[in-house]
C-alpha cells in the first residue's frame, strides 16, 4: 500500500476494552476493567491520552455489553478529552483481542489503525511511528527480565531479525515484552478472519503479528519510558504507584 493512501487521511485509533476482568474480581462485578482507577483517573484515559498524544482523535472503544453504559456515561462524545468518540459493543466478551478489533473493520474505512489494548499505560507516545507508518504491521517491545507474562519475540542470531513471537512462554527465547500498543495496515480485518482460536478459545493478535511477520511485512521498535498493563492487582497496584511518583 503505497503512502500517499494516507497523505491528507488521519489515522483512526481503536482502544479494546471488552474483556471479563475475571483476574480483578470481585472489583470487575461492579464495572469495567478499563473504568477502575489507575491513581487519579479511570484506566480509560490513558490509553485515549496515549493516542491523542500521538496525534489520533477519532477513536472507537470496544467493549462488551454488560457495562457498555458507563463508558458512554463516562466519556459521552469525548469532547472534553479531546477526542472524538465511537462505540462498538461486542456480542461475545471471551473471544480474544484480535476477535475485538473486528468490529472496528467499518470505522476504519480502509485505512490504517492504531490499536492500543485499554490497559495498558505508556509514558512515550507514538507520533512519529504513526507519521511515517506505510504498510503491513508495526509492534512495539519493551525490556523485561521476565516476559513470560506476555508475548515474546524470539530473535535470530543477529539478533535484530524477529522469526517469530511466542504467546506467553513458559521460558521466553527473549528478554522483551510485546506491548499493546499495534499500528495494522487495512489487511488486519483479512487476517483476523483467517484465524482459528487458540488453546485458550481466543483470537490472538501475536498469531496476528505471525502472518504479517511471515510475509515479511511486520516491523517493532524497543519503546521508553514507563509501561505497564493493569489487568491485575499486583500491576494495577504497582503502576498506580508509579503513575502517584510522576504526579508530585
Ligand atoms: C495481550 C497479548 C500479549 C501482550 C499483552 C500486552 O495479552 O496477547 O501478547 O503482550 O496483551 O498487554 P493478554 O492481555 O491477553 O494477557
Amino acid at each position: 500500500m503505497a503512502k500517499a493512501q494516507y497523505q491528507g487521511v488521519k489515522m483512526k485509533g481503536v482502544v479494546l476494552a471488552g474483556g471479563l476482568g475475571t483476574r480483578l474480581h470481585p472489583l470487575t462485578l461492579i464495572t469495567n476493567k478499563h473504568l477502575l482507577p489507575v491513581y487519579n483517573k479511570p484506566m480509560i484515559l490513558y490509553p485515549l491520552e496515549t493516542l491523542r498524544r500521538s496525534g489520533i482523535t477519532d477513536i472507537m472503544i470496544v467493549t462488551g455489553r454488560e457495562h457498555a453504559g458507563h463508558f458512554m456515561n463516562f466519556l459521552g462524545s469525548g469532547k472534553q478529552y479531546g477526542v472524538k468518540c465511537s462505540f462498538a459493543i461486542q456480542d461475545t466478551n471471551n473471544g480474544g483481542i484480535a476477535d475485538a478489533l473486528r468490529y472496528a473493520e467499518d470505522f476504519s474505512q480502509g485505512q490504517a489503525v492504531a490499536v492500543i489494548l485499554g490497559d495498558n499505560i505508556f509514558e512515550q507516545d507514538f507520533k512519529k511511528d504513526i507519521e511515517s507508518f506505510t504498510s503491513g504491521a508495526k509492534v512495539f517491545f519493551k525490556h523485561m527480565e521476565k516476559p513470560h507474562r506476555f508475548g515474546v519475540p524470539v530473535f535470530d542470531a543477529s539478533k535484530k531479525r524477529i522469526i517469530r513471537i511466542e504467546e506467553k512462554p513458559k521460558k521466553p527465547k527473549s528478554k522483551y515484552a510485546q506491548t499493546g500498543f499495534y499500528v495494522y495496515d487495512n489487511s488486519i480485518f483479512k487476517i483476523i478472519n483467517n484465524l482459528k482460536p487458540s488453546p485458550r478459545g481466543e483470537l490472538e493478535i501475536t498469531e496476528a503479528n505471525n502472518l504479517y511477520l511471515k510475509k515479511g511485512e511486520l516491523s517493532y521498535s524497543v519503546i521508553k519510558g514507563l509501561w505497564s498493563d493493569a489487568g491485575t492487582f499486583e500491576s494495577l497496584h504497582k503502576v498506580s504507584i508509579e503513575i502517584a511518583k510522576r504526579a508530585v
